[in-house]
């Protein structure tokens, strides 16, 4: 997850630091992104190669260094993984070796078609020490290594034969005092030094020692040694980078540059959208989820599915339930898992769960497991977390690729959940025979869209939403109504509310507001409600709408968000936040972001700290 890249022409003492000096600072700078494994390596001037590399925390690889000391080297590459392909390990860990041990390569993001790349160098008579992505990645830039005798070259035609997502760093004994690297689709800048230069994942790996970076473009190949830094594009043609200064403090370059882990992660979204579809469509648009690694008769078999899990993650189960059943025509319950662990549940051998859980650890979703296994019913998990107890214990896994979320409050890995179980229900609906062909490819065509919607919804849309929790900094409660898909999202809005901003807040479904919550409202409430697209469901909006004049009548502030284009509620709101369109399903993963930006704002503005709210954990190991 965090990469430092380093080359320096001046001698260990005139630079007052070495290459492994500033490459171990780089990843403690780059920590906060979260890992599960180290490693470096380095080539020193005389063109030799060495590297060391340790699961766990950075104090391994520092260990692991003291025990078996480097030799002295200007040049540097350096790597926090969070596993992916293959388990958090020593050997999976990175750089991975090629080239007889001369060359080193670090990679971040998803290689997809390393199976067939894979298959190619076996049959060249390459051998593999790991189980990942990244070692197929490291021997196709050693193939083309040989047959160029230019590490640059050899980069670019590499970047070239890949499909995915990576940002990737080589350096080679045979050509010291250089780093090379690429990107696409994954994040890599460029730190400007005097006769030395700086590669890194943000500036934070490289910030205590330059300001100076310049951003690289999509599918551009970087070549840094000690006096220059050269671009090119992916056809070879030199290209200028943009340059920038870095005006952070310190203390938020722990963060990325945001005020909070809360703060970095909501930005995190587009990506952890687009990491979770990435892979897992053929040419055809046909969904292949081969790494859940589950039987198809299996799944056609099934006559219900029970969704388990615990908080955010229960109420992305919430969100599935109106995707499968409606995609799917299956049965399909959502259960809070403590609550379906201890009420003896009627579940068996065709029952499917899911269980949906972002560490993969809740003690409560686990006992749910273990209880729906004994009964005979099989389990696919949906987690974050590689390699963690729920997936373990599980029949099967689908992953979410969010990346690590260390905030408590859950933001991307709960938009990720929602994407899985989509991905899930189109899955089934693929297997079983869908009634619903066009909705289903119309949906597909706007799963894509969804990482730049929610980019440019936090691009437009947040100075306003930061503006209404400035002014309603002092309120006591917030009622939240929605209703299909938005009634989920008015329950996680609610619930990100109570746990940031320690103040009432509660979620209803609207249709239920006549039956009780209405007596609630009084002078100057202040009520979010999330109106469905007016898109071949008019009668649902309609209703929804008449809830506003509801609560307006009553006096309440209403705080609508509706889809653009959507004018006619201006008249009932106070105001109303525009999200981008999209197919009715998949609008919680654009409605619940402004209402996960008012939660941190109004707490931030209380002077709470929301990365680690009160009396809360982030992963929950007891019952
Ligand atoms: C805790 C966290 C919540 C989270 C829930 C489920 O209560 O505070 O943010 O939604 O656990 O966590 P899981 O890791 O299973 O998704």
């Amino acid at each position: 997850c965090g990469i430092v890249g380093y080359v320096s022409s001046l001698s260990p003492d005139a630079a007052g630091h070495s290459a492994l000096d500033v490459v171990l600072a780089g990843l403690r700078r780059l920590e906060y992104r979260g890992y599960d494994s180290a490693g470096v390596a380095l080539v020193s001037e005389d063109g030799e190669l060495a590297s060391a590399k340790k699961s766990g925390k950075l104090q391994n690889l520092l260990d692991e260094i003291e025990a078996h000391p480097l030799p002295e080297a200007m040049t540097g590459i350096g790597h926090t993984r969070w596993a992916t392909h293959g388990g958090p390990t020593d050997a999976n860990a990175h750089p991975h070796l090629a080239d007889g041990g001369k060359l080193g390569l670090i990679h971040n993001g998803i290689i997809e078609n390393f199976a067939e790349l894979k298959e190619a160098l076996l049959a060249d008579g390459v051998a593999f020490a790991s189980e990942t992505d990244t070692e197929v990645a490291a021997h196709q830039v050693a193939k083309n290594y040989r047959a160029t005798g230019d590490l640059t070259e050899a980069m670019r035609l590499t970047a070239g034969q890949l499909e995915g997502a990576f940002t990737l760093l080589a350096v080679h004994a045979d050509e010291p005092g250089k780093v090379v690297a690429s990107r696409r689709n994954s994040p890599l800048v460029i730190g400007l030094g005097e006769d030395e230069n700086f590669l890194g994942s943000d500036v934070a790996a490289f910030i205590d020692y330059t300001r100076r970076a310049v951003e690289i473009g999509q599918d551009e190949i970087v070549t840094i040694t000690p006096d220059e830094v050269a671009i090119i594009d992916a056809d070879g043609n030199p290209v200028q980078g943009t340059p920038f200064e870095v005006d952070w403090d310190p203390a938020t370059a722990e963060k990325g540059g945001f005020a909070s882990f809360m703060d970095k992660e909501i930005h995190d979204q587009p990506q952890a959208v687009a990491d979770t579809l990435l892979g897992r469509f053929d040419l055809e648009g046909r969904l292949t989820l081969d790494d859940m690694r589950i039987d198809e008769s299996l799944l056609k078999s099934i006559d219900k599915i029970v969704v388990i899990a615990c908080g955010t993650a229960a109420y992305a189960g919430q969100v599935a339930r109106y995707a499968i059943e409606h995609w799917c025509r299956i049965p399909t319950e959502v259960e809070l898992a403590h609550e379906f662990r201890y009420r003896d549940p009627v579940v068996n051998e065709k029952t499917l769960i899911v269980a949906i859980s972002q560490s993969g650890e809740t003690m409560d979703t686990l006992m749910a497991v273990r209880h729906a296994r004994e009964q005979g019913a099989k389990v696919i998990a949906i987690c974050n977390t590689y390699g963690s107890s729920i997936p373990r214990e599980s029949d099967a896994v689908l992953y979410t690729h969010a990346g690590p979320e260390i905030a408590v409050a859950s933001t991307k890995a709960f938009l990720s959940q929602i994407v899985a179980c989509y991905l899930l229900g189109l899955y089934l609906a693929q297997l079983r025979g869908n009634k619903y062909r066009d909705e289903i490819e119309t949906v597909i065509r706007e799963l894509q869209e969804i990482p730049a919607k929610i980019q440019r919804l936090l691009d437009e849309d947040k100075q306003q939403v930061v503006d209404l929790a400035a002014k309603y900094k002092d309120t006591q409660s917030v009622l939240f109504l929605g209703r299909h898909v938005g009634y989920p999202v008015a329950m996680e809005g609610a619930l990100k509310l109570k746990e940031l901003a320690y103040i009432h807040a509660e979620g209803f479904a609207a249709g239920e507001l006549k039956h009780g919550p209405i007596a609630l409202i009084d002078e100057g409430q202040m009520v979010f409600i999330i109106v469905p697209s007016k898109n071949g469901r008019d009668s649902l909006h309609a209703k929804v709408v008449s809830n506003i004049q509801e609560v307006r009548a009553r006096g309440a502030n209403t705080i609508v968000i509706a889809e653009e284009g959507d004018e006619e509620v201006r008249q009932y709101a106070s105001e109303v936040i525009f999200v981008p369109q999209t197919a009715t399903l998949l609008a919680p993963l654009l409605a619940t972001v402004p209402l996960q930006v008012f939660a941190m704002e109004l707490a931030t503005d209380k002077g709470l700290d929301v990365d680690q709210p009160r009396n809360l954990a982030k992963s929950v190991t007891v019952e």
